[in-house]
């Protein structure tokens, strides 16, 4: 499945879907976010969905949203961790993992990033396998780790920083 090319994604595989999310999913996400024990501040999420350079998706499967993912913008650089955009936390409800909805909301995210900039980056905390092996199955490197970056302060003290070439040079 390529989104490549198109700002918000559709038809991603047999009865999934990924599409910008309205408020009308803020209720699904916090349920995702609850039985994923996190948790992300709701008026954040109020503000991301208005704000022009960010984008929140959710995926759906038969209409039931299984999953939601956004991106962040930073305005300034941290050390090795460059101005730009960021994909800015993913969240698969449980029951759902393993069936391609992490990496389809991510193709989706790198792909609307990839209509404004030629690079894309992401941290995940050191610990975190699942997350890592996904970025890096869709072309994420790492660039550098550290106990935080920007705002973000990792739990356990390393935090990896993950850079994907956009455009030409997308893996
Ligand atoms: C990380 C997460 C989003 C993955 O979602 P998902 O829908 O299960 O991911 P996918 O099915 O698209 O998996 C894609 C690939 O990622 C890797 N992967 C996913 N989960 C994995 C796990 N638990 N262990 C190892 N590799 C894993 C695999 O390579 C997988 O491909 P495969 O299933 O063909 O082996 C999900 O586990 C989640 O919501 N975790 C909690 C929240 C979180 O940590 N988010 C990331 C914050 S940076």
């Amino acid at each position: 499945m390529s989104t490549q090319g198109r700002a918000v994604p559709g038809d991603t595989g047999p009865g999934m879907r990924v599409r910008r999310a309205t408020e009308g999913d803020l209720d699904a996400v916090a349920g995702i976010e609850r039985r994923a024990r996190r948790g992300t501040d709701p008026d954040q999420l109020v503000l991301a969905l208005t704000d022009a350079e960010r984008v929140v998706l959710v995926a759906t499967v038969d209409d039931v949203v299984v999953g939601w993912g956004k991106t962040h913008w930073w305005s300034y650089a941290d050390g090795p961790a460059p101005v730009g955009h960021y994909l800015g936390g993913v969240t698969v409800d449980p029951g759902s993992r393993r069936g391609g909805v992490g990496s389809a909301l991510t193709r989706a995210r790198m792909d609307w990033v990839a209509e404004r900039a030629d690079v894309v980056c992401c941290v995940v905390n050191a610990t975190n396998v699942a997350s890592l092996t996904l970025h890096e199955g869709l072309g994420f490197r790492e660039v550098s780790r550290a106990a935080s970056f920007h705002t973000i302060r990792f739990t356990g003290g390393s935090g990896v920083l993950l850079r994907a070439e956009l455009g030409a040079g997308r893996a």
